[in-house]
């Protein structure tokens, strides 16, 4: 089956001409495992799904994963993230930060959903249900394309390389976060039982991860949680040459070719690649109403390891 697409930007594709509440077929289950594959980011406008359209939905791409961060998870549906500002000051008090002295909820930096397990989610699907104009849009980048784009002595040079992933609260303790302007809001966490996050050791993951599906190299650096090259000494690097090229590598990831922002109408439905692409929050303005519902799908395969185990 053919499914009409057009390009969203400079990554991913909108797919048209589908209602996502009818119940998906063979052919039409694998003509958008062939789009989630080859894009790693599908969009959907103008659905009028509601929880149970968005369960059976995101099942066709396998069992559904519940989050450890289990405050944020629908009470009667516990596969549901919810992610929602402006209905609840004391909650959205804990996600301000400051942002060139503007606040902003729920910003947050370039990351990969279960990142720091060991084994993120396959995928994921995030449905808006309210989305005021203004409110916060999501980031989405591609990280195949951005290996791709390495030159060839670059490519060579990572290989074998393992980058360690740090869970730590203080946004102000990421090491290569982009801090500019950046000042932490009063409530903000400073451990991660702050916020009913349980704990999490180190993860490493290999710097260039082969995609379990597709067999695509992943560049796996993403900003949060980045801490260092786990193994720098054992390819010649000093300190500073490991966190020079770690930021050489950050630094390319960021560029816009990489991109697509999503700017949330209500109806909107967003299903990525999270074995390939990273995604950040560009935060809510305080007032502003934002719900969304994600879902997300089990990664079964490790793609990196935690450090004591
Ligand atoms: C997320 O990381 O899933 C949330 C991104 C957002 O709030 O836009």
């Amino acid at each position: 089956m053919n499914l009409n697409v057009r390009p969203l930007g400079n990554i991913g594709v909108e797919v048209l001409d589908v209602d996502l509440r009818e119940p998906v077929g063979d052919d039409l289950k694998a003509a958008l495992e062939a789009l989630w594959l080859e894009y790693g980011v599908l969009a959907f406008r103008d659905q009028e799904m509601d929880v149970s359209h968005q369960i059976a939905f995101s099942s066709i791409f396998g069992e559904l994963a519940r989050h450890p961060l289990e405050v944020k998870l629908a009470s009667d549906h516990p596969e549901l993230f919810v992610l929602d500002t402006g209905s609840n000051p004391a909650r959205d008090e804990v996600e301000t930060s400051y942002w060139d002295g503007v606040p902003l909820i729920g910003r947050l930096p370039w990351h990969i959903d279960l990142h720091y397990t060991g084994r993120p989610n396959r995928g994921a699907v995030m449905r808006s249900v309210t989305a005021e104009e203004g409110g916060g849009n999501t980031g989405f980048c591609d990280l195949a394309m951005a290996y791709d784009a390495l030159d060839a002595a670059t490519q060579e040079r990572i290989q074998g390389l393992e980058v360690t992933y740090v869970f730590e609260m203080q946004r102000s303790k990421w090491r290569f976060a982009d801090l500019e302007g950046f000042e932490p809001g009063p409530k903000n966490p400073k451990k991660p039982s702050d916020v009913g996050f349980p704990d999490f050791p180190d993860s490493v993951y290999p710097v260039v991860v082969t995609h379990p599906v597709s067999g695509r190299k992943v560049l796996e650096v993403v900003e949060q949680f980045l801490d260092r090259f786990e193994n720098a000494a054992d390819f010649g690097l000093t300190g500073d040459e490991a966190d020079a090229l770690l930021q050489e590598l950050l630094d390319h990831v960021r560029q816009p070719q990489f991109q697509y922002i999503h700017e949330w109408k209500p109806g909107d439905i967003v299903l990525w690649d999270n074995w390939r692409t990273a995604h950040c929050g560009t935060g809510t303005p305080i007032g502003t109403r934002r719900l969304l519902h994600r879902t997300t799908i089990v990664g079964d395969v490790a793609l990196g390891r935690h450090l004591d185990a």
